[in-house]
């Protein structure tokens, strides 16, 4: 069996603190972390499960290192591959794009035939505007807030993974 790749910046703090959680809890059989500042598109497409790490950043956009590489996905086809995203955000500082990566990444990968999974109903969570959510009221992924609400964190990715099934 194939391993889930769990793709964060490992030059971030908060967004690399939660890869590795999830890295340990799912065990080095099931799971690798790789580093998305250095990853390269034959890499990236050698997985055929995906745990992205998207934080927010200049108000609704991708960190820069998910922008600089994902145009070398344009001409790539990713049907038969899944995609899990959780994303760090900030919904007291940024109440109308709380999230927005993670929208703006699901829908691109959904776009080249990718699927997502992982969508998460938005009780519980305080927000003005998210591109992250979906018209059935889920979010495209996992928002954490971990700079407001960092209590509730290890509560949300767990439910997250077990929704999965990946626990
Ligand atoms: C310059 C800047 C812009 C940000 N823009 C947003 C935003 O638009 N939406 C949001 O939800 N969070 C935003 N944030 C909050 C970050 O996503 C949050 O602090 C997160 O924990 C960063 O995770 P990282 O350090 O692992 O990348 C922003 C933070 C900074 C410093």
């Amino acid at each position: 069996m194939k391993k889930i790749a769990i793709i964060c910046s490992f030059n971030t703090i908060k967004s690399k603190r939660i890869a590795q959680i999830i890295a340990d809890t799912l065990g080095s059989e099931k799971a690798e972390l790789v580093n998305a500042e250095d990853i390269t598109t034959e890499k990236f497409m050698s997985y055929e499960k995906y745990i992205l790490s998207i934080p927010t950043w200049f108000y609704g956009e991708l960190p820069n290192y998910w922008d600089e590489f994902v145009p070398a996905l344009e001409d790539q086809n990713l049907s038969g591959k899944t995609f899990a995203i959780y994303g760090l955000g900030d919904h007291k500082k940024y109440p109308y794009n709380f999230v927005d990566a993670i929208g703006i990444m699901a829908q691109f990968i959904e776009e080249h035939g990718g699927k997502t999974n992982g969508h998460t109903p938005n009780q519980g969570y305080t927000f003005i505007e998210s591109k992250a959510l979906r018209a059935d009221g889920h979010f495209w992924g996992l928002p954490l807030d971990d700079d407001n609400e960092a209590e509730k964190t290890e509560e949300r990715l767990m439910g997250w993974l077990k929704s999965m099934k990946l626990l």
